[in-house]
């Protein structure tokens, strides 16, 4: 099959693209490698990629370019380009945020219509639920986002729903929760802390540490976008998670165990726009298109604790 992937450049985006050329899909990547971190992070990200004959890459905002071109002869959307961050959401930079969370996917949305595609996927976020009632969180948990960034992914989500009820584009939103692993962006808490450990540093933690997350590993993620992309979901969000949940502070004394080293904690404010708790309840997707996280917390901060030595070396 013919895929497009948005996003192709970043951290979720490049891992789902060698799966794509692993399983013996095309696939055509879009990127605008924006400067939100490091550039010469996204190029190393497509160096694999870019190996690959199957592979093509255009290095541009999916707001300067022909996108009805772009869809055409194409099976499978995975759109996950976007402006992603929850406390760089405030302020000046929200611009950004409407332009690349809204904008750009209302329009490659207008140019799925009538294209004959089997499946579109689009990157949603647990942001979408805001400050959650009752753990863990089914679809069903009303959506108050308690971020700027949360909001325009929301408004995504809604624009997903109201183009496959009016235009019956095949889309289907996935919630993923924060998800960890190799090139996991650098402004995320597990890459930070990781990094700041090796470099003998202290960690900074936002609050008490008592905060909980439900980490996803990306292997599990674009699991979830594969068999959302090839067999039959309904056109609504689901839910991709790791499906369990840590606090902050057990999950540096796990990486004190995995790094065989102790790490120096200093506790700052609790940032404004993070939530106290996240915690998926993955029921829907497992029933409605087989979908289930395999990999243990542990197995995959070995993973990206291998990957960040190796960079940091
Ligand atoms: N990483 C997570 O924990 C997480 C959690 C929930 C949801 N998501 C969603 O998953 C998707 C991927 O996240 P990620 O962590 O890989 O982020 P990322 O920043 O590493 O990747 C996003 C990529 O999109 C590109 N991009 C942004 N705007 C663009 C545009 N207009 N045109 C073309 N390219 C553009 C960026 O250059 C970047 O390389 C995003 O939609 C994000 O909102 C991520």
């Amino acid at each position: 099959m013919r895929a497009v992937v948005t996003g192709v450049a970043g951290f979720i985006g490049s891992h789902l693209a060698e799966r794509l050329i692993k399983d013996g899909h095309d696939v055509v990547g879009v990127d605008s490698f924006t400067p939100y971190y490091s550039v010469s992070i996204k190029e190393s990200n497509i160096e694999e990629l870019n190996r690959s004959p199957r592979f093509r890459l255009i290095r541009s905002s999916l707001l300067g370019i022909d996108l009805d071109s772009l869809l055409s002869d194409v099976d499978l959307v995975f759109h996950l380009a976007a402006q992603a961050g929850v406390r760089a959401s405030w302020g000046n930079h929200f611009r950004d945020y409407t332009r690349f969370n809204v904008e750009a996917t209302q329009e490659l949305l207008e140019a799925a219509k009538g294209k004959g595609l089997s499946r579109f996927v689009c990157a949603s976020s647990s942001s979408v639920y805001g400050e959650v009632t009752q753990l863990p969180v089914t679809e069903e948990h009303p959506l108050k986002p308690v971020s700027p960034y949360g909001v325009t992914k929301l408004a995504a989500e809604h624009l997903c729903g109201i183009y496959a009820k009016s235009f019956g584009v095949p889309v289907v939103s996935l919630r993923f929760f924060t998800v960890y692993g190799p090139r996991q962006r650098p402004d995320m808490a597990i890459h930070k802390f990781i990094a700041a450990a090796l470099k003998g540093q202290p960690v900074e933690v936002y609050g008490d540490g008592m905060q909980t997350r439900d980490f996803t590993f990306v292997k599990d993620v674009v699991d979830g976008c594969m068999l959302a992309a090839t067999n039959n979901p309904k056109s609504i969000p689901y839910n991709i998670g790791g499906g369990s949940r840590i606090t902050v502070n057990d999950l540096l004394h796990l990486l004190e165990r995995i790094l065989d080293m102790s790490i120096k904690v200093t506790y700052i404010d609790k940032q404004r726009g993070d939530v106290t708790h996240t915690h998926s309840d993955c029921g829907l997707a497992k029933s409605d298109f087989g979908y289930s996280p395999k990999h243990t917390l542990e197995e995959g901060l070995f993973e990206e604790a291998a990957w960040l030595r190796e960079l940091c070396d």
